[in-house]
């Protein structure tokens, strides 16, 4: 049994420290994870140590390389094995990191005052959904354009901001950042129509150039859709998500997204 010390103390080791990277969830922290280990390591030297005999038989395997008694492969792995293992730690530490790096990314960004869409000028401060005001007394009339918007948004949307539009369409994870969940009420339940106007026309080519990188794929449907297409597809991403515009408050005060 005394021949195996060493071999029993780096299995003792080894197995401590895969118990607590494999079998703790959520993972320790790298910082927890050494204080354990070196509580592991000080508690086998000890537990070693506390024995002569217990402690030649550790060593003896060791000294054995060292002096050049042990068969030629175990030295080679060990003296080999020390320098290798030194330089792959330096090189962990000190290689350069292929992560992309983190940009804060503003989901609504400030609107612009003014845009421009189908080869005209658009105040976004006054710009109301026509077909919502023309159709204010009429619901009958009103539900037949969101029904027309539903087509419209299965002929073009769908793809990217899914079924149910909860964002998740075929392929929306394609993308990054990923296409808008409609039923999340930080999107448009928390906006005008007018933003969702702008946001559509434009796309993610529309998006303020202050605060890219935007890298939006959000096509600009100003290029696909007439004004009143567009308009409809609102009215239906709107009743289809159960959702409604945010207004003006009654202050007339300008909110902020
Ligand atoms: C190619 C994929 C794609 C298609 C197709 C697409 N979108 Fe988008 N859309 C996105 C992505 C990605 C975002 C999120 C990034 C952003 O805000 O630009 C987005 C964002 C939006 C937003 C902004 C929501 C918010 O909270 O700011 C609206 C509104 C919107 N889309 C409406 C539409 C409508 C209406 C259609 C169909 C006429 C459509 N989208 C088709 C990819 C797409």
């Amino acid at each position: 049994m005394q021949r195996w010390t060493l071999h029993i103390a780096v299995a003792l080791w080894l197995s401590v420290l895969f118990g607590l990277k494999l079998g703790v969830r959520p993972p320790m922290p790298a910082s927890v994870l050494m204080i354990y280990m070196t509580l592991t390591t000080i508690g086998i030297l000890v537990f070693v140590a506390a024995n002569e005999e217990r402690f030649q038989a550790f060593l003896a395997p060791l000294k054995a390389v060292f002096a050049g008694r042990a068969p030629k492969a175990a030295q080679i792995a060990v003296l080999a094995g020390i320098p290798l293992l030194a330089g792959w730690g330096a090189w962990l530490r000190t290689a350069p990191s292929l992560d992309a790096p983190f940009e804060p990314r503003v989901v609504h960004p400030e609107p612009p005052t003014s845009f421009s869409s189908h080869g005209k000028r658009i105040d976004a401060a006054t710009l109301k959904n026509p077909l919502r005001a023309a159709q204010e007394k009429n619901p009958a009339e009103l539900e037949k354009l969101t029904q027309q918007g539903k087509t419209i948004y299965y002929q073009n949307c769908f793809f990217c901001h899914g079924d149910a539009l909860a964002g998740d369409g075929h392929f929306a994870n394609a993308f990054s950042p990923i296409p808008a969940n409609f039923r999340d009420v930080g999107t448009i339940s928390m906006l005008q129509e007018s933003f969702v106007y702008w946001r559509v026309a434009t796309g993610g080519p529309g998006l303020p150039k202050g605060a890219t990188p935007w890298l939006s794929a959000m096509p600009v449907w100003q290029n696909f859709l007439s004004e009143d297409e567009i308009w409809k597809a609102i009215l239906y991403i709107y009743a289809g998500s159960g959702s409604t515009p945010r207004t003006w408050d009654e202050e007339g005060g300008h909110e902020k997204h």
